[in-house]
């Protein structure tokens, strides 16, 4: 592994998750990896689990960890190549990146999208920059497209705890206040559509397909009810729409899910990334129930991050 921005990069995924189960019965018997190594996590927007789960999983290892809330704490960086900074922005993308790798053995950056050039976007032209000017290894801790650390936790939550040998998993699309990015829920396809023991179905209303680079020819099923049929696992997430980009262009409240939802599924077990809106996205029924797993999620973002760091340092 010498970076890890999505699925491709995890290599073999089985071997992958097979090491993070194993971190996690004994997450201080790798502190050797981690001595004298220090993991540097770079923030262009808000996180709680990203950052915090980071830091343990470099404290875990052995490491010493800092953050930087880039913008906030340090100078307001220029990203643009060629620019005349006679504006706002006191320092370039390309010295503050290289400055910032002789600081650390690894990266971790989290860069949102602009919602608003889905070219620039999906170039994921902001990430490029960050592993072009890079002298250490990069993790995303989230891109414009993806967030490849959560849905390894994802993935990690759903082996632990699934009854049979294959299971069937439902990413469907919740309603929102906001117009929010496609990152989770491309990631989750670009992970799910990929494991052999998951028949994996993606439910949303019309025109909140995704980029098929990332449903990879995954199943898509536009009602939820039929979807979420004999269902082991569901995930939901609200994601803004792909083709007209960056927009919300149905709000209906009867995607949100309730006990009703679930009737017609195998007792599923709930999945969300957090944070969640209540009774927005998902009831407090669901979200209350013994079936939720978000916070054994939110846990296993310690473990994918610490497998993750793992494997750069080793
Ligand atoms: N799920 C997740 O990435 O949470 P944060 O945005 O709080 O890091």
């Amino acid at each position: 592994m010498k970076n890890f921005t999505s699925f491709a990069d995890a290599g073999d995924y089985k071997a992958l998750l097979q090491q993070a189960l194993e971190i996690k019965a004994n997450p201080y018997g790798y502190q050797h990896i981690g001595k004298n190594k220090t993991v540097g996590l770079i923030f262009f927007n808000p996180s709680l689990r990203t950052r915090l789960s980071s830091v343990k999983a470099a404290y875990n290892l052995g490491a010493q960890a800092w953050v930087l809330n880039a913008g906030a704490d340090s100078w307001t960086l220029e990203m643009a190549d060629g620019a005349v900074m006679n504006g706002g922005t006191q320092e370039h993308i390309k010295e503050a990146i290289a400055v910032m790798s002789q600081y650390c053995d690894v990266l971790g950056v989290r860069t949102f999208p602009t919602l608003k050039d889905r070219e620039a976007d999906y170039s994921e032209e902001v990430f490029n920059k960050i592993l072009k000017y890079a002298t250490v290894p990069v993790i995303s801790l989230e891109s414009a497209t993806l967030h490849p650390l959560q849905s390894f936790a994802d993935l990690i939550t759903v082996a632990e705890t699934k009854q049979k040998e294959r299971v069937k998993v439902v990413l469907t699309w919740a309603p929102h206040v906001r117009a929010l990015p496609q990152c989770v829920p491309n990631s989750f396809c670009d992970w799910f559509s990929e494991v052999d023991w998951v028949d994996f179905v993606i439910t949303h209303p019309e025109g909140y397909e995704l980029d098929p680079k990332f449903t990879k020819g995954a199943r898509i099923e536009y009602d939820q009810k039929k979807a979420l049929e004999g269902t082991d696992f569901v995930q939901a997430k609200n994601w803004s729409s792909y083709q007209d980009y960056g927009q919300v262009i149905s709000n209906d409240p009867s995607w949100m899910l309730t006990p009703e939802h679930m009737d017609g599924t195998n007792d599923a077990k709930f999945l969300h990334c957090l944070p969640v809106r209540r009774n927005v996205e998902v009831s407090d029924a669901i979200l209350d129930s013994p079936n939720s797993l978000v916070i054994q999620e939110a846990g296993n973002r310690v473990f994918s991050m610490q497998t993750v760091l793992h494997e750069l340092l080793k």
